[in-house]
């Protein structure tokens, strides 16, 4: 192998990857439609309720409520499960700051516990052990798509009267023991900003199967209406969450053409896993044999600096010159200024007294993955095998150079 690419060598790529979004004829037909019908939004609406429908389907559950985005999507499963002033939720540290953020906006109080290192979901001895007389949800995110350990959050919500989040903004299409993840807790959230899995550019769905719950995270996201009743009378302080028909035209396209998308990472992610764990340091996501599919908004590897040789960092920049493009790991959500800085939460909350100490919280697994961890975006996993198998490459290439990338002294 050659000089590295940020050392004037050849990189290893040159093509690009699939581009993203991906989008067809189909979108722009099913655009002009709602564009040529004048009717614009879900009220009264058909695309709306015909993606609600397909997805609820897709994801083997009883409804699905369209909304805005996946932040508020978990916002409105949590009020509607009943969620407000003083509760608490617990959610993992390693996740985007609407994971969190969301509890915040209902009134209660986030409790971030750490990661079980192989998967970087969330661990659940340490929801367990977090559980107190204010607790009363656990968010748990599929992260990358890998779902948390549901066999064990399941039982620990039931046995403490809990309601179960999974906030599976990268798990579209991703199965538990060959069950959807989002129909196994009480609520699944998902989000369809730009970068994920399926997309309209912004928006997010709740998935429930028990119907008293469906009606009740239906009306919160429309303004706390009843399906049937006068439209201005508002049973509940609900908001205005609501998908538009141009978003639904889109998202019908998006997945139809979600399941040959998925295979294809699947069998791709599960080579470049094989592959990759030959070369000393790198060590990918783990794969638990329950996860019968994982969606893989994104490809995860972990780098022990020291037996690899090279900095995360340093690693990172020698694979983009190398010609494989990066995302970017979370930071650890507890270190983030919103929550380690007195001010953080203002003005929503001013007074921070019953808050946990979040910049002093001991969550070094969550550090850890935030510290060490390479984050390839799904495009690499899309093309065919190729694709793979120059990231495979490349890593190969930064590892026997990576010496050469050390700081001197
Ligand atoms: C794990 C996780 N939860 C929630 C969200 C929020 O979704 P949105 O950006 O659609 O509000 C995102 C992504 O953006 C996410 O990655």
């Amino acid at each position: 192998m050659g000089e590295l690419a940020i050392a004037g060598g050849k990189p290893v790529r040159s093509d690009s990857y699939p581009r993203w979004p991906e989008w067809s004829e189909q979108e722009r037909e099913r655009l002009l439609e709602v564009l040529e019908s004048g009717h614009w939004w879900a009220t009264g609406g058909t695309r709306v309720p015909e993606f609600e429908r397909a997805f609820a389907a897709f994801n083997n559950v009883g409804d699905c409520v369209a909304v805005t985005n996946g932040t508020h999507a978990i916002e409105v499963a949590l009020m509607a499960a009943g969620l407000g002033e003083g509760d608490e939720v617990i959610v993992t540290d390693y996740t985007f700051f609407a994971s969190a953020a969301a509890v915040l906006f209902v009134n209660a109080i986030p409790v971030l516990v750490d990661i079980d290192p192989g998967t970087f979901c969330i661990d659940p001895a340490a929801v367990e052990a977090a559980i107190t007389k204010r607790t009363r949800a656990v968010v748990a995110v599929h992260v990358a798509g890998h779902p948390a350990d549901l066999d064990r959050l399941v039982e620990i919500c039931r046995r403490h009267d809990l309601a179960l989040i999974e906030d599976c903004a990268h798990a579209h299409g991703s199965t538990w023991k060959d069950v959807p993840v989002g129909s196994i807790g009480d609520v699944g959230t998902f989000s369809f900003q730009e970068s994920k899995l399926m997309t309209a550019g912004e928006g997010g769905a709740i998935v429930v199967s028990d119907p008293i719950l469906g009606e009740r995270v239906r009306s919160f996201a429309d303004c706390g209406r009843l399906p049937g009743e006068w439209f201005y009378s508002h049973y509940a302080l609900g908001g205005n969450y609501r998908m538009t028909e141009w978003q639904g035209a889109v998202l019908l396209s998006q997945l139809d053409r979600f399941p040959d998308q998925n295979r294809a990472r699947n069998e791709n992610a599960l080579w470049l896993n094989d592959e990759l764990a030959r070369i000393p340091g790198v060590y990918p996501q783990a794969r638990d044999e329950r996860c019968t599919s994982q969606g893989y908004y994104c490809y995860i590897v972990r780098i022990d600096e020291e037996e690899f040789g090279a900095t995360r960092d340093q690693t990172r920049k020698a694979l983009i010159g190398e010609g494989i493009p990066m995302a970017m790991s979370y930071p650890a959500v507890h270190t983030l200024d919103a929550f380690a800085t007195v001010d953080g939460f203002a003005p929503r909350l001013r007074n921070r007294s019953g808050l946990p100490d979040y910049a002093n919280l001991d969550l070094p697994e969550s550090m850890k993955a935030a510290r060490t961890t390479l984050w390839f975006p799904h495009q690499v996993l899309m093309g065919d095998r190729r694709g793979v198998s120059d990231v495979a490459e490349a890593m190969h290439k930064v590892s026997q150079h990576a010496h050469e990338l050390r700081d001197p002294g």
